[in-house]
């Protein structure tokens, strides 16, 4: 899937991931409220998830709402879930012409109905499609995707269907939200934190980070090709020697 923008000089790697942050403090900044940096947020993820679509990328991960966001305020986090329904609303109607498929990883079953049913929908229309992927991260923990896999593993186990030793890693990860789809080769974080939040424990074995201080809602393509630049420059020896 070579993208516009396709050099070999500056490959793309096939699978990034972001943790969308810094839109509270950007709307801070603006004496805003929080929600509104979320809305600025969602934008940059419209903009962003096209660019990736454009320059050949295959799949694109954010970190849009963790298992530990439940924290926050009931209006932040009904505005949070308004949004994401306002996005899936659209990506429904749109998904022919922008051409981006979508999928889920987390726990959707703590989600509000409405949002699951949106969610069920926008994953049958991407059946009907193939090409460029985005995989929105829901009520998602890495701790918490490995816990309901390893309880998936111990089921089948129980009813007879797989054997302890049948469990490789291979076979787990195709028990994880992720599965099917490559490892994350990049990700990136915005908003100046140096830490991964408990976002793809499992499929970030070895992948590269790039930390930036730029808040979420300001991230641009250029700041996405620094990434992907940044990425290119890095020798990536998996445990071994070069
Ligand atoms: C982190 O910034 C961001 C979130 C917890 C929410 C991200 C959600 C969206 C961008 C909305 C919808 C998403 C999509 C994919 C359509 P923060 O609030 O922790 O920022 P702070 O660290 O500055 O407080």
């Amino acid at each position: 899937m070579a993208g516009d923008r396709f050099d070999p000089a500056r490959p793309v790697p096939r699978h990034v991931a972001i943790i969308l942050d810094g839109n509270g403090r950007w709307a801070q900044k603006r004496g805003l409220p929080r929600t509104a940096g979320h809305a600025a947020g969602s934008e940059t993820f419209r903009r962003i998830a096209t660019y990736c679509r454009d320059i050949g990328m295959d799949y694109l991960t954010v970190y849009a709402f963790s298992t530990e966001n439940w924290k926050r305020s009931v209006e932040e986090v009904s505005a949070i879930l308004g949004l994401l329904k306002k996005y899936l609303l659209e990506a429904l109607e749109k998904m022919e012409r922008d051409r981006i498929r979508l999928r889920f990883f987390g726990d959707l079953s703590r989600l509000p109905k409405e949002l699951q049913g949106l969610a069920a929908r926008t994953l049958e229309t991407s059946a009907r499609y193939d090409g460029f992927q985005a995989n929105v991260c829901l009520n998602y923990g890495g701790r918490d995707e490995i816990v309901r896999a390893a309880r998936e593993f111990a089921r089948r186990c129980a009813a007879g269907q797989s054997r302890p030793e049948d469990l490789t890693e291979n076979a787990f990860s195709g028990l994880l939200d992720s599965a099917g789809i490559p490892d994350p080769e990049l990700i990136i974080r915005p908003g100046g934190e140096l830490r991964q939040s408990n976002f793809l424990l499992w499929q970030a074995a070895y992948s590269e980070f790039y930390y930036t201080d730029v808040l979420w809602p300001d991230f641009t393509p250029a700041e996405l090709e620094r990434a992907i630049a940044a990425y290119n420059g890095r020798s990536r020896r998996f445990g071994g020697i070069p």
